[in-house]
């Protein structure tokens, strides 16, 4: 979690995050309307950039109304400027909003010990360059009074997790763009948090990367935990996430399942093998008996995400083979 989304780490009341099961639920009771299915709500919740002077400058996000039900993955899109991160950061508490309110855990945005719940993956990276590994997330872990020990096992857990053992010892400043997301990811799951916030997660990962990325995604949804990730990778979000929102120049244009908002209703796909192709001319023939029309009958293909997951697999099994294409041209 950056900087600025830390609890206010002098609150003498304020104990470990994972240690005190007895917070969080303080907060909850403070809001007799609170209902715990909502992680996050956004209430015409609007956004305008003002220059030095006051004057308006760009309307970055206008009446926003949203919610985010505990347990889900959540994928805000949009191309770029659309307003995602603005609402990324207006959720957090870090942006006020010029009209609306946005809620987290039913306790309005700004709200501060509300972070000790929240995990919070920043687009840009923020994290100190000549820290390792290590001192970076015992930094972080300190933010949240976690004692020594915790900090050590949690730090060890996460830097495994995220598949950085082996540079663990390295300072950031010698990483790769992908081993600095990596470590940013490790860095906002310090605190547990029930809540995760990710702004393009997959920015900068190879394929390999972004698959471990969406199966921690997918992991941390099974732990039951919220997540909201805004991404203008249409593949990711569409592979982990529940349901969308699609931004575009500030204005929620699309909300709903991914399952419903992808589903062609009026067509049916059929998949079969064993069976020879001089038995095609038949399979059309019934499909036109019924009315219908084909609209394609050929072998699938696989998509190039897992070509190449599966070419990097083999390569890390077999070191050295190389496809009859990469022979030919070699
Ligand atoms: N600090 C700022 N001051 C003025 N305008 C801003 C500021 N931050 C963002 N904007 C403007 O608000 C609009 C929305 O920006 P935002 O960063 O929320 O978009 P985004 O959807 O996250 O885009 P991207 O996909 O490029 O990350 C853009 O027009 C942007 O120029
Ligand atoms: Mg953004």
């Amino acid at each position: 979690m950056s900087s600025t989304t830390r609890p206010s780490s002098g609150s003498p009341s304020s104990g470990g995050p994972t240690s005190d099961e007895s917070r969080p639920r303080k907060l909850e009771q403070s809001n007799p309307d609170y209902d715990p299915n909502i992680v996050v709500e956004a209430q015409n919740l609007t956004k305008i950039y003002r220059d030095f002077w006051g004057r308006q400058k760009v309307r970055a996000l206008r009446s926003l109304d949203l919610e985010i039900r505990k347990g889900e993955v959540f994928g805000l899109l949009g191309p770029n400027g659309s307003g995602k991160s603005t609402t990324i950061k207006l959720l957090l508490g870090l942006l006020f909003p010029s009209s609306g309110r946005a809620l987290m855990f039913g306790k309005d945005a700004t709200e501060v010990r509300k972070n000790e719940r929240i995990g919070y993956l920043p687009e840009e990276s923020y994290l100190y360059r000549f820290l390792t590994a290590e001192e970076t997330l015992d930094f972080y872990g300190r933010l949240f009074d976690m004692p020594a020990k915790l900090r050590k096992e949690r730090a060890a857990e996460l830097i495994e997790k995220v598949g950085l053992t082996w540079a663990k010892r390295r300072q950031l400043r010698e990483y790769s763009k992908g081993m600095v997301r990596r470590i940013g990811l490790a860095q906002a799951l310090i605190n547990d948090p029930d809540l995760i916030l990710l702004d393009e997660p997959t920015s900068g990962l190879d394929p390999l990367g972004t698959r471990e990325m969406k199966d921690m995604i997918l992991e941390l949804k099974a732990q039951g935990k919220t997540i909201l990730m805004c991404s203008h990778l249409l593949a990711d979000v569409q592979d982990v996430c529940d349901r969308i929102a699609i931004l575009y120049q500030g204005e929620l244009k699309e909300l709903g399942r991914v399952d419903d908002l992808l589903k062609v209703g009026e067509e049916t796909q059929v998949r079969f093998k064993g069976i020879p192709e001089s038995a095609h001319a038949e399979i059309r023939q019934v499909i036109q008996k019924h009315g219908g029309e084909v609209l394609s009958l050929e072998n699938p293909r696989t998509n190039l995400e897992d070509l190449f997951l599966s070419i990097v697999r083999e390569s890390q099994q077999r070191p050295g083979h190389r496809s009859e294409g990469a022979r030919k041209s070699g």
